[in-house]
């Protein structure tokens, strides 16, 4: 039933993360509240910097994906643990860098920097910009000349691989806002234009398919269109790349029916792909960088609400009020993702009652789960929404004025809050 080892239930039939009781935690806290493994996290974190030192003898780097979840403390811990990050915006490069995170390390991604953002990374020392678009590289260029400088790129390529994940959440295909085409010879274009800046290294390209995805197969494939593209660019400008960026998007488990493939499979494919295809084009085996957020920390956190109210709809179904909601996860009103839930104080009895899990939003979307399997619930009964650790705090959104919940993190047994609840008077901050 529970979808992470960091899961347990404790001779009180509640629900443990890394053993801590989480109906204490709620107590301790409050609610809402979301419960991360750290024991858990630095797990998926060594998962990925091993596979790259089995694989690629060490010859590579894991990113961590920070859009994924971010605040100070993933950032520490991902520095501890020998990974890189990957941020998106000024704002995460700005929480990375106040958490002391090597800028070398960063990797700075997005379709749409600012002029400010390109300016910060360039001042910082960022490791790398990843380029999405011709604007862009004229913009990098003419910023680097002013600050006499040289920017290292990568350019984000699309492959046109279909991952046969949710449209939403799909990258790689052609008709995606992501980088640059193939197809149509934009990508070529793009890299000539890099190779002939002054103020430019191109040390690698990057791609990335898409997310929650289940399979190796497109990763095998995005692999080699790379490679494909890598020898092309070797053979029309004599331009040698030496980094690939692969990018993220392995699949976890949310619901107990999900068999997602273990990452050291994907790691352990992939490298003899991009060996094989190395071979076959005469090319040296690249740096590999890879970019996981989901994998991360997905799986190692849940979310604890407390229940309001039980209304039965006689017939119809029976909605289970919570006193979160939409603000803290927005993933199924967005996706129609899918949770396993339980009730935290009552884990060890069966989930033999179907409701409906509904946030406190004046909307009627406001769902986290709609037939959902659960033990039978009433009011002051805490529920648990396990895989919450993705996409959910870093997309909580403060609709209705509903502060964000408290995040904990707990490691062997001990508990401390990494990030405090949102105040009224948080909420006020920036009114004028
Ligand atoms: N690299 C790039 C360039 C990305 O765009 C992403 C995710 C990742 C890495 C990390 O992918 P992951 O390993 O986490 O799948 N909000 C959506 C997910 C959006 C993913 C955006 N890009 C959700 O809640 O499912």
């Amino acid at each position: 039933m529970l979808v992470s080892d960091s899961l347990g239930v404790n001779a009180n039939g509640h629900l443990t993360v890394s053993g801590c009781d989480t109906v204490a935690l709620a107590e301790k806290y409050g609610t809402p509240l979301m419960v991360y493994s750290e024991d858990g996290i630095r797990r998926n974190c060594r998962k990925f910097v091993s596979s790259i030192e089995e694989n690629y003898g060490g010859k590579g780097l894991a990113l961590y994906a920070s859009k994924a979840f971010s605040c100070l403390e993933m950032y520490r811990i991902c520095k501890q643990e020998h990974m890189g990050v990957d941020v998106v915006s000024g704002g995460e490069l700005y929480t990375a860098l106040k958490a002391g995170f090597p800028a070398e390390n960063i990797f700075f991604h997005g379709n749409n920097k600012t002029d400010e953002e390109l300016h910060m990374a360039l001042e910082n020392g960022v490791g790398r910009l990843v380029v999405d678009n011709i604007e862009e590289l004229r913009r990098i260029d003419a910023l680097a000349a002013q600050m006499q400088l040289t920017a290292a790129i990568h350019l984000r390529i699309k492959p046109g691989i279909d991952a046969h994940t949710h449209n939403f959440i799909r990258t790689g295909q052609i008709d995606s806002k992501f980088g640059f085409a193939l197809e149509t010879g934009e990508a070529l274009a793009a890299v000539k234009q890099a190779l002939a800046s002054d103020h430019i290294t191109l040390t690698g390209l990057h791609c990335h398919i898409g997310s929650q995805i289940f399979d190796i197969a497109p990763f095998e494939h995005a692999a080699e269109v790379m490679l494909d593209f890598i020898a092309d660019i070797k053979a029309q400008t004599g331009a040698v790349i030496t980094e690939l960026n692969l990018g993220g998007g392995f699949g976890i488990k949310y619901k107990d029916s999900d068999n997602p493939e273990d990452f050291t499979e994907y790691m352990k494919r992939v490298s003899v792909v991009v060996k094989e295809k190395c071979a076959e084009k005469d090319l040296d085996v690249p740096f590999i960088v890879i970019e996981p957020g989901r994998s991360v920390v997905g799986a190692e956190c849940v979310t604890l609400y407390t229940v309001g109210s039980v209304k039965t709809i006689p017939q119809i179904r029976t909605y289970v009020s919570i006193d979160g909601g939409m603000t803290d996860n927005p993933r199924y009103i967005l996706y129609q993702a899918e949770y396993e839930v339980l009730c935290a104080n009552k884990a060890d009895q069966p989930r033999d009652t179907v409701v409906t899990v509904a946030g406190k939003c004046c909307e009627s979307g406001d769902l986290i789960q709609e037939n959902a399997a659960i033990q039978s619930v009433e009011a002051g009964d805490i529920v648990a929404v396990l895989s919450t650790g993705a996409y959910n705090y870093s997309m909580a959104s403060n609709y209705n004025r509903v502060p964000r919940p408290a995040v904990v993190m707990v490691c062997g047994e001990t508990d401390r809050l990494i990030v405090r609840r949102e105040s009224y008077e948080d909420l006020l901050r920036n009114d004028l």
